[in-house]
């Protein structure tokens, strides 16, 4: 006797639309918002400001916080602690550039984690400094 189970459908549909899909994300261009979703998603849990916030001002066992250049509270200028040079703001609402370019933020995630942290920065603590960036109002 034949049970009749319908044999499930070919994923080229499926296959199609991620191939189209990564077309785009190609790009380098994102929103802050673009970048936010990618690291929670890839950190598998929720960003916490609060939790970035305290990240980006305190430091890791080394000379330098975030802060220590970019300023506690990245809405203005900051100073590049060993060159004295200013840097604009980090927060999207001071600057419109801002993290929206995804080989420059993963170029200075990489850099300036390496220097606060002496590691990189996980996906989780990325996500959590961004999420607190997001809220910083100028
Ligand atoms: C020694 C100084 C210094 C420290 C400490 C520092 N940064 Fe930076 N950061 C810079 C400079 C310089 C740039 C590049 C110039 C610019 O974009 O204005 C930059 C750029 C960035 C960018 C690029 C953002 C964009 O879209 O343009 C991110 C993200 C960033 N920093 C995050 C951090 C985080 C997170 C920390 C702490 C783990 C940190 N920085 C610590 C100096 C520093």
């Amino acid at each position: 006797m034949t049970t009749g189970t319908p044999k499930s459908r070919s994923p080229a549909a499926a296959l199609l639309a991620v191939v189209l899909g990564s077309a785009c994300a190609g790009a380098a261009a994102a929103t802050p918002r673009d970048l936010l979703a990618d690291y929670s998603a890839r950190a598998s849990g929720s960003a916490d400001p609060a939790r970035g916030r305290a990240f980006f001002t305190t430091a890791h066992g080394r000379d330098w916080a975030c802060a220590s250049c970019h300023g506690p509270t990245p809405v203005s200028d900051g100073r590049h602690a060993a060159t004295g040079k200013a840097i604009r703001p980090l927060a999207p609402s001071a600057d419109p550039a801002r993290f929206t370019d995804r080989d420059k933020v993963e170029k200075w995630f990489r850099r300036n984690c390496a220097d606060v942290v002496g590691r990189a920065c996980t996906d989780a603590e990325k996500a959590d400094v961004l999420a607190w960036l997001i809220t910083l109002n100028r």
